[in-house]
């Protein structure tokens, strides 16, 4: 069995070769994939050569973790066929979006650059669109580029993102647009190439889709049913990112908390959690995303047991309203939600809490927000994500009567989001002076001479520092700070 591979590595290259003397394709994957890398080579090859200089690409994720990690497998692949990686979309020649549907207004990102990029696939007609992700999972929306966007070559969903090297040869061998959509699927095809875009840190899929059905959220319908890796194939992928020098890992699923439920030897999330504790050399684990129904005991008690498990949850809330949780099928009242937040912090007390909100479920009234804005200030997050309700065809939510007026969800939405800013700037404030362990991770984008890293508990801080101490550990003194992060120094 392979590691998951990186892209540069000599195991790559041998199975490229090796695959480049193969007449069919095989049937299996991931041999498969590796035929048609080894052909999209080729063909990348010849076409550099023809343009005198090599073929770049440029790939745009938006959405979640889950997306950020696929996009590396995206990465991964275009560099493996030949690929270098453009500084801006209008010098490429294979664009990529990696797309995100959970609410309109991700989709209108897309719908918005697709039309800046028909202007430069004008000056370079050998320009290939391609657009992958959740989005690509609605009928609606292929039927739309089909239609108004017929300059775009590839489309593909979520279910088949390993296909990327087959569907590139295709796209180049077939006229018209390319697209491939699955419904659904139960395959988990592995060791393919990817980028990661941290030498230090990396994602780590345990499971994908979800069971939930929240009746707001169209995820369940784009990202198909609960599937979870095997518990060995996890840890085995951790190991050899340990290996490269990786010392955090987030382990990522839409509900990791029901992680294993569907193996053929179940285990809970809690008993994975504590085997990647015990890997050696591995400082840090995070994962996303946790649902309140599911957080067992079991987990709160792992948590409190290891020192490497960061000292954050994100715990999306959605509404503190029971009455309207019930309506959103979350499967528990604000009660509950409250007392689940007491066991945590009596059992991990310096743990930062941050959360989810909608604002303007259909139905909400004032007495079910003034019950979220409770919530909001007993619990004190230090950070909430506050979304608009936003209306996904679809799902259950989008037929329920009483949709909130506009104003009115604005006008709420601004009153969450200025309690949201308060109770955390005054959260944050209350580490100042403190020492605590940062892991560098950039050079700061707004000054080169400072660095940026975060806390175990998730914040940022900004210390004076060069590349040296990017994917190093060390004590910071929290000097200052300045509402949602800090400035500090390291502590001798
Ligand atoms: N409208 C607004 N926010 C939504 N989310 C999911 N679906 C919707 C929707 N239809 C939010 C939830 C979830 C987060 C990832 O996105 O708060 O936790
Ligand atoms: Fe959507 Fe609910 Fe599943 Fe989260 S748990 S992805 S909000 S259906």
């Amino acid at each position: 069995m392979q590691k998951e591979l990186d892209y540069t590595s000599p195991d790559i290259e041998m199975r490229i070769l090796e695959a480049s003397h193969l007449e069919v394709p095989p049937a299996d994957e991931p041999d498969r994939q590796y035929y048609y890398i080894a052909k999209a080579r080729e063909i990348i090859k010849e076409k550099a050569k023809e343009a005198g200089r090599p073929l770049l690409f440029y790939s745009k994720c938006f959405g979640c973790q889950m997306n950020a990690k696929d996009s590396e497998k995206l990465s991964g692949i275009l560099h493996a066929v030949g690929y270098a990686e453009a500084g801006r979309e209008e010098d490429a020649d294979f664009v990529i979006y990696n797309t995100c549907t959970v609410r309109e207004n991700a989709n209108n990102k897309v719908y918005g650059r697709l039309g800046y990029l028909n202007g430069f696939k004008q000056k370079n007609p050998n320009m290939i669109i391609a657009l992958c992700g959740c989005m690509m999972q609605e009928e609606k929306v292929v039927a739309k580029i089909r239609q108004s966007y017929r300059f775009v070559d590839l489309i593909f969903g979520t279910h088949n993102i390993f296909k990327f090297a087959e569907l590139i040869v295709k796209t180049f061998e077939q006229q018209g647009m390319v697209v491939d959509i699955w419904e659904g699927t139960s395959q988990v095809v592995e060791h393919l190439p990817i980028e990661r875009k941290y030498r230090f840190k990396s994602g780590v899929n345990i499971m994908f889709g979800c069971n939930n059905f929240c009746s707001y959220c169209i995820v369940p319908y784009v990202r198909g049913r609960e599937r979870s890796r095997e518990p060995e194939e996890i840890i085995r992928e951790i190991k050899d990112c340990v290996a490269d020098g990786v010392i955090e890992i987030m382990l990522l699923g839409q509900n990791v908390n029901s992680y294993g439920k569907t193996l053929e030897h179940p285990i809970t999330f809690a008993q994975l959690l504590k085997q990647i504790t015990q890997i050696e050399g591995l400082e840090r684990i995070r994962f996303m995303t946790s649902h309140p129904k599911d957080l067992s005991d079991e987990l709160i008690a792992v948590m409190a047991g290891s020192e490497k498990i960061c000292r954050h949850l994100h715990l999306p809330l959605q509404s503190g309203s029971s009455r309207l949780l019930k309506q959103m099928n979350r499967h528990y009242t604000k009660e509950q939600y409250l007392e689940l937040v007491d066991k945590i912090r009596a059992a991990v007390p310096d743990i930062a809490l941050t959360t989810d909100i909608i604002v303007g479920f259909p139905g909400e009234t004032e007495e079910d927000f003034e019950e979220t804005m409770d919530v909001v200030r007993r619990v004190g997050f230090d950070s909430a994500f506050t979304f608009i309700y936003s209306k996904r065809t679809g799902t259950p939510a989008a037929s329920m009567e009483d949709q909130v007026p506009e104003d009115v969800i604005r006008q709420r939405f601004d009153r969450l989001l200025k309690a949201v800013q308060e109770i955390a700037s005054q959260k944050a404030e209350l580490l100042t002076g403190e020492v605590q362990d940062v892991l560098v991770e950039t050079i700061n984008h707004q000054d080169k001479e400072y660095v940026t890293g975060r806390l175990s508990n998730n914040s940022v801080v900004h210390l004076k520092g060069d590349e040296s101490l990017i994917g190093r550990i060390l004590p910071v003194r929290l000097d200052e700070c300045r509402g949602f992060y800090y400035y500090g120094s390291v502590a001798e």
